[in-house]
């Protein structure tokens, strides 16, 4: 059993605000509706995030200016599609370089070594499976070269303000001076354009939030009937949260036989479970600072809706 899931589990469906991390999202069959999400028009995320390494990867990679071989690591690479064309950009060009994709999933880092090694086969690359804060908190995660450490994906957006910055400064730690992040953040934009990314039409995003439920009944022999459960979300243009929630739709009791605990729901009694936060770019350029970052600059897409900030140590 998954002890620390358990724990969560029970502690944040007991409590007076219950909530559950969004974290636990991706078993298998959350990672694969989160690919369709990807894959949605309204998740403008992705389509904007690849328009910037597609164009622009030698705009990034001239402003880090490293000239000497240098290590790109990848936090949280994942299946490493939106990486593809800065990778792609840098073994065209006979740049000579390192590439350290990490992740938890030990199927995610099978299939991407393999794909890239298929597409790209003079890539050099050294995946690493783990969990990232504990590969960057280890006291040898320094090498002698430069790096360049990519968090995409607005993936900063899933954590508040305070884990953010606390984030920021491992990452910083772990550090050289000279070392480069590239960090991959939503920007503030036309609130419904963000509602309708998060909000959307075909209920994927629904059926991502009520898969947590799914994992639950699984991997605990819980009795959640997810009909009797919805989603909500709203966006606050003012604080640039996305706050997503399970609802109750009656007074009812599940059961997790595994955990030997019984939760008691109202009708319309939330489980808070998401949140995205958006940034403005002043607000991106302030957390940086305040984590010992200097902002060398913002890649923008062409619509401006996203942003690859390149922060230098
Ligand atoms: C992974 N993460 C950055 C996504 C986001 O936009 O917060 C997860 C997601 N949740 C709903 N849609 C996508």
């Amino acid at each position: 059993m998954n002890i620390e899931f358990a724990n969560d589990v029970v502690e944040g469906l007991t409590s007076k605000n219950k909530q559950l991390s969004s974290k636990y999202f991706y078993d298998d069959t959350g990672s694969r509706i989160f690919q369709e999400i990807m894959e949605m028009p309204e998740y403008y995320l992705t389509d904007s995030e690849f328009e910037i390494l597609s164009l622009q990867a030698k705009q990034i990679i001239d402003a880090i200016g490293f000239n000497q071989p240098f290590n790109i690591v990848e936090l949280g690479a994942g299946d490493g599609l939106k990486t593809f064309k800065l990778l792609e950009y840098l073994v065209n060009n006979n740049i000579d370089f390192y590439y350290v994709p990490i992740d938890i999933s030990q199927g995610a880092m099978d299939s991407l070594t393999h794909s890239l090694q298929e597409k790209l086969p003079k890539l050099s690359i050294h995946p690493q499976v783990g969990d990232y804060f504990e590969i960057l908190s280890k006291e040898n995660v320094k090498t002698k070269i430069p790096s360049l450490l990519l968090f995409l994906g607005s993936n900063i957006g899933n954590y508040s303000e305070q884990e953010a910055s606390n984030l920021l400064q491992l990452f910083n730690k772990s550090m050289k001076v000279g070392d480069g992040l590239l960090l991959g953040v939503d920007i503030k934009k036309n609130p419904k354009k963000i509602h309708d990314a998060y909000f959307d039409q075909h209920g994927i995003t629904k059926r991502f939030n009520l898969n947590l439920l799914n994992r639950i009944n699984n991997e605990f022999d819980g009795d959640f009937n997810i009909e009797d459960f919805d989603f909500y979300c709203y966006y606050n243009p003012i604080s640039g949260n996305v706050k997503s929630y399970i609802i109750s739709l009656k007074d009812q009791k599940v059961h997790l036989k595994k955990l030997d605990t019984v939760i008691e729901f109202k009708t319309n009694e939330l489980i808070w479970t998401e949140l995205s936060k958006k940034y403005s770019l002043d607000e991106i350029n302030e957390l940086s600072t305040k984590c010992d970052f200097k902002v060398v600059n913002h890649f923008l897409d062409n619509k401006n809706y996203f942003t690859d900030t390149l922060l230098v140590k």
